[in-house]
This record gives C-alpha cells, sequence and structure tokens, in this order.
C-alpha cells in the first residue's frame, strides 16, 4: 500500500496521453516530485514534475534516467506503442518493435530501477497492460501486451523480498493519440489515471480500469473462442 503524497515518482511517457493524465493525478494527490519522459527534450514547469528524456528500447537511456532519478520511490511504465497490422502479413519489424517497446522496456526500467526502490523503502512499480493481454485479434499488440502481463506477474514475486507492490493495470480503450483512429466508446485518461492511483494505494496488485476489462477477465475460464477482440464489444 503506496499512499503517493510526499513521494518521488517516474512516469514513462508522461509527455501525452495516459502519461500526461497519471502525471496530473499524482501531482493533484500530492506527489512530491515526478520524473516524467518523452523521447525528446520538452518542458513542464509546473512544481515537482521533472521532465527527462528516455528511449524505453536503449538500455544507455534507460540507466541515464535510473541515474537522474535515484530518489524514486514508485514508477509507472506507461510508454508503449500500438502498430495494427495482421501477425501473418504486417511487417516483422513493428512486430519486434512492439516487444521491445512494451515488454522488454518497461522490463529494462524495471530492471534499472529494482535496486533504487530497494534502496528507498519498497515503493511499487507499476505496469500498464491492456485487455488486449487476453483477447486475441490485435496481433503483436496485444501478443506483447500478454507477455508484459505475464512479465509483471513474475517481477511480483522477484520483488517480494524487498517489499515492492508490483501493480498489473489492464484498460480497454482510452481517448489518447493510441487509439484515435478507432471509432468505439472510449474512457478518459484521467479516470483511468485516478483508477490507477486508486489501485495503487488501496494496495491492489492488479488494476481492471473499466467495466469491459472487468469483464473480458471473468471470461478466461469460458472458451477461448469468445476471448476476442470483436467479441469484447
Ligand atoms: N489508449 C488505449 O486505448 C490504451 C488501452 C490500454 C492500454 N494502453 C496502454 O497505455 C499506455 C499509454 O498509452 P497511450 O494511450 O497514452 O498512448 P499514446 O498516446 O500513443 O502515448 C504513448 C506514450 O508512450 C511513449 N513512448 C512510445 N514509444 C516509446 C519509446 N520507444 N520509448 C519511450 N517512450 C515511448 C510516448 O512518448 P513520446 O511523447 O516521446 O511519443 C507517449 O508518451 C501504453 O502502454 C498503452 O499500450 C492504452
Amino acid at each position: 500500500m503506496v499512499a503517493v503524497a510526499g513521494r518521488v515518482a517516474v512516469v514513462t511517457g508522461g509527455r501525452r496521453g495516459l502519461g500526461a493524465a497519471l502525471v496530473d493525478e499524482l501531482l493533484a494527490r500530492g506527489v512530491r516530485k515526478v520524473y516524467s519522459t518523452a523521447r525528446s527534450a520538452y518542458i513542464d514547469d509546473r512544481p515537482g514534475v521533472v521532465t527527462a528524456e528516455l528511449e524505453v528500447r536503449s538500455a544507455e537511456s534507460v540507466a541515464a534516467l535510473a541515474e537522474l532519478a535515484a530518489d524514486a520511490e514508485i514508477v509507472f511504465n506507461n510508454a508503449g506503442v500500438l502498430l495494427p497490422a495482421p501477425l501473418l502479413t504486417g511487417d516483422v519489424e513493428n512486430a519486434t518493435e512492439m516487444f521491445d517497446v512494451n515488454v522488454f522496456g518497461p522490463l529494462r526500467v524495471a530492471r534499472a530501477f529494482a535496486p533504487i526502490l530497494a534502496a528507498n523503502g519498497g515503493g511499487a512499480l507499476v505496469n500498464m497492460h491492456s485487455v488486449l493481454s487476453w483477447l486475441a485479434g490485435s496481433g503483436a499488440y496485444g501478443a506483447s501486451k500478454a507477455a508484459a502481463w505475464s512479465v509483471t506477474n513474475s517481477l511480483r514475486l522477484e520483488l517480494a523480498p524487498q517489499n515492492t507492490q508490483v501493480v498489473g493495470v489492464h484498460a480497454g480503450f482510452i481517448d489518447t493519440d493510441m487509439v484515435s483512429a478507432v471509432q468505439r466508446p472510449k474512457a478518459t485518461p484521467a479516470e483511468i489515471a485516478a483508477r490507477i492511483v486508486d489501485g495503487l494505494e488501496a494496495g491492489d496488485t492488479e488494476v481492471l480500469a473499466d467495466d469491459v476489462t472487468v469483464a473480458v477477465k471473468a471470461a478466461l475460464s469460458g472458451p477461448v473462442e469468445q476471448l476476442t477482440f470483436s467479441a469484447a464489444g
């Protein structure tokens, strides 16, 4: 259970989308400092915000962030990428990039920050997955989020001895650039960010951030044919 007031947090991909909403939510709840990253330098001059460049595909870039943010107590692995394409005919490089950003990126961040979280009392690691971790039909993106879910669950075990709370987050569509081309009902980034921080502060290990995600998780024991993107409505 980690209350964010007075804490130091890191939000990867905090310049825009859900990451920006997480930064806003953390500031509203009294975080002492939040490191917010983007792939290029940018300015956020609100008190308590420290911007930093981060490319999660680069171990050197992740190491530089860890050096800068050595006082971090809560790390949000939010940065992610969606390059939609079928598995059979899509560009293999795009599939590789999605795994590198969505799976190995958060793992690089977790490896770099684990000793920092340990030194600062345990803290928390929050990893962003998707309802598509569980649903077929979004090609390599869903596959990467399924892998990310598994990574998070094993990290929870590996980080337990140092008392780090590990939170896996699953959500349906959120109204950000990532899904601007998708014509479906979407949650606002602000409401999802609030649910994530609520779960963190309540000591949860998993956040199911909306109703569709709750329904899909409940359907996991049912027929696999129903675990499809289109069946999720
Ligand atoms: N939107 C949805 O419907 C939805 C649903 C469920 C889960 N999610 C997940 O929620 C997270 C946030 O998504 P979003 O909707 O806010 O997406 P978004 O609007 O496309 O923003 C993506 C963020 O990730 C950062 N990023 C992308 N590639 C990166 C890289 N290689 N290195 C470092 N940072 C990188 C971007 O930074 P720059 O500013 O530098 O581009 C940006 O801040 C992702 O993990 C996504 O998979 C999204």
